[in-house]
């Protein structure tokens, strides 16, 4: 801690629950200094995280409400400045947060997204007979091998991105929210995905397709008042970032808590607890989003008895939220889909909620009833305290999940 009372975060986000509980001893909303010792915000508290999430006077859009990133005084080595400088919903405000947001909630509604089942099944016996042909009783890695390219491919089909170009996008996503990079290795990175990325946008333009990234062209062709160039970029790389990125935690997150909870598993093969309410409690006790930049007070504004001041930045830290002892009075650490209250703030509240939460749930749900009832022996390869962690602390996931699948069972 620094001598005026802010937490220091991790870069490396080795262990972001025990990080949070030392913020939250300074209360609901605490000072926190980033890397590069930008000074900022940290709402820990489940009340005080639902105040902020639902009011316009916080605003998302540095642009117009960072102070030290409209004035300049913001050092534009500040590893975490990829995360003012993108143009989408995300660093949006008002009117024109609405705007972007319209253009493609409609491709995400729970009833679109239904429509989804069939292609996620099929990904995903695929992507388990693939792992099982190679690999006998030897570990395989389910995050390389199955979280991931699981949502990946279900986010690039639904844009119309094309296979040869889907990871080079999604590494974009990847060195934003790797809290180690310098500003310049994210930068080098985030130059070749807007070349690749404005390639496609080219080809698409010349030949349209029945996909997303085709609808939003449009919208910027017909009306460039909806959306503009810099806007279709960005809105394209945030959703193959989201679509993918906080997904594979919640998949990689689950199975390891399964894995470390004998019982619960056993509750869930047998159909005694609900995949739905597994996939909620891991939600609660670990966010796959943990601590996310960034929202600025658009003038002074008091949460939970703390002033803060205008052109100040906020982070949400919904690994901290969900574990929040003031409304989860018993056990808010421990992992158990039984529990009757999994309240939780993992995918936003608000205006800015998350857009793809239908989709998040689908694909959860598939994946691991598919993987345990194909799997049932399915174990880690190393002790759990040997799992390594994302560097990271904005998302909260494993850099990768070795299992040994065991024997299979035939349907
Ligand atoms: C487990 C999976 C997911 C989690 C935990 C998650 C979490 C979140 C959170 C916390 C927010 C709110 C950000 C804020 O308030 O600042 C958000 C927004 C968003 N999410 Fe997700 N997300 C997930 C999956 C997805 C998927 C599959 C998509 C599909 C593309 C998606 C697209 C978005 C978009 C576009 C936004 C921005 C919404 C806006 O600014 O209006 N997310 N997500």
């Amino acid at each position: 801690m620094r001598p005026n009372g802010a937490i220091v975060i991790d870069p490396t986000g080795a262990d972001i629950h025990e990080e949070a509980e030392r913020i939250r001893v300074l209360g609901p909303i605490a000072r926190i200094e980033l890397p590069g010792g930008v000074r900022a915000w940290s709402v820990t508290g489940y009340e005080a995280a639902r105040q902020v999430l639902a009011d316009t006077r916080f605003s998302k859009d540095p642009r117009k409400h960072w102070t030290a990133f409209s004035d300049g005084t913001l050092d534009p080595a500040f590893p975490l400045i990829g995360w003012a400088m993108m143009e989408n919903l995300t660093t949006s405000h008002g009117e024109d947060h609405a705007r972007l947001r319209r253009l493609v909630t409609g491709a995400f509604t729970t009833r679109r997204v239904e429509r989804l089942r069939p292609e996620i099944e099929r990904t995903v016996d695929r992507l388990l007979d693939a792992l099982e042909s190679e690999s006998g009783d030897a570990p395989v890695d389910l995050r390389s091998g199955f979280a991931e390219p699981l949502a990946l491919n279900v986010i690039c089909e639904l844009l119309g991105v094309p296979q040869d170009v889907r990871a080079v996008l999604f590494s974009g996503g990847e060195a934003n929210v790797d809290t180690t990079n310098t500003s310049q290795e994210t930068a080098s990175v985030i130059e070749r995905v807007h070349g690749i990325a404005g390639e496609l946008i080219e080809s698409r333009r010349e030949q349209p397709g029945n996909d997303l990234v085709s609808d939003l062209i449009r919208a910027r062709d017909e009306d460039g008042s909806r959306l503009s160039e810099a806007e279709l970029m960005g809105t394209i790389l945030l959703l193959v970032s989201t679509g993918t990125e906080p997904v594979k935690n919640l998949l990689t997150n689950t199975i390891s808590e399964l894995l470390g909870s004998p019982g619960s598993l056993a509750a869930a093969l047998e159909g005694r607890t609900p995949w739905g309410d597994t996939v909620e409690e891991t939600l609660r006790v670990q966010a796959p989003v943990a601590h996310l930049p960034f929202r600025f007070a658009v003038e002074d504004v008091e949460v939970a008895g703390t002033v803060v001041p205008r052109g100040e930045p906020v982070l949400i830290h919904y690994a901290a939220v969900g574990r929040d002892p003031a409304i989860h009075h018993r056990d808010p650490d421990v992992f158990d889909p039984d529990r009757a209250d999994k309240r939780h703030l993992s995918f936003g509240h608000g205006v800015y909620r998350c857009v793809g939460m239908p989709l998040a749930r689908l694909e959860a749900e598939v994946a691991l009833s598919s993987l345990f009832r194909r799997f049932p022996e399915l174990r880690l390869a190393v002790p759990a305290s040997r799992l390594e962690r994302q560097s990271t602390f904005i998302m909260n996931g494993l850099s990768s999940l070795p299992v040994r699948l065991g024997k299979k069972v035939t349907e």
